[in-house]
């Protein structure tokens, strides 16, 4: 029997009523089968402080080893200044850390994100992750890509309600569990 494909969830919002926490919820509902999807808390991780790296909080220490055990990891971001949010460039550096314990390495992951803008709809931060991920050494999943623009007509009340990109999610999820399965051969 094939073994479940985990993927992990990060969000890159912290607010309650998150666009991106909702595009990750809906992905933890669909419930496919051989793929099972966990969420993480990154609301409680400090400020990355390089003297802590070897006495690690224990926030982090939950989030780097939950990274460790997926078989891949899913981030869900939104945009801020054309780039990536202070909250998730803050877990990544990390996770990172300290130097030859960095929990990306070699690891598969996807990126998605939504913004109330009707332009681009997150394509900047979506690849600024892309150059973060080859320092790192992760594998990204190329395609398909999930830009959400006008996120309030396709998200309400924390639920996503558009069918187009219900579909693109899980096309997203499905995906990186073939992805993952490639990269570490099971
Ligand atoms: C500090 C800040 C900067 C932002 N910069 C951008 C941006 O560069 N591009 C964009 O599309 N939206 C930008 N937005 C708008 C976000 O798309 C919007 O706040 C979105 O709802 C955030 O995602 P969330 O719903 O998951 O929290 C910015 C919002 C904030 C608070």
């Amino acid at each position: 029997m094939e073994k479940n494909i985990t993927i992990l969830g990060i969000c890159g919002s912290l607010r309650r009523d998150s666009f991106n926490r909702a595009l990750l919820n809906y992905a933890a509902t669909l419930e496919i089968e051989g793929i099972k999807i966990k969420i993480a808390d990154i609301s409680n991780i400090p400020n990355f402080n390089q003297d802590m790296e070897k006495q690690m909080p224990e926030s982090v220490k939950v989030l780097k080893d939950e990274i460790k055990n997926a078989d891949a990891v899913l981030i869900s971001t939104p945009e801020y200044n054309r780039s990536i949010p202070g909250v998730l460039k803050n877990a990544i550096d990390w996770a990172s850390c300290p130097y030859g314990e960095n929990v990306f390495d070699e690891k598969p992951v996807a990126t998605m994100g939504a913004t109330v803008g009707a332009f681009v709809g997150t394509a900047i931060v979506q690849y600024h992750l892309r150059e973060i991920f080859s320092s790192l050494n992760a594998h990204p999943l190329e395609k398909p890509q999930l830009f959400v623009a006008n996120a309030p007509l396709k998200i309400k009340d924390g639920k996503v309600i558009d069918d187009d990109t219900k579909e693109l999610i899980k096309e997203v999820v499905v995906k990186l569990a073939e992805w993952a399965k490639r990269i570490n051969q099971n």
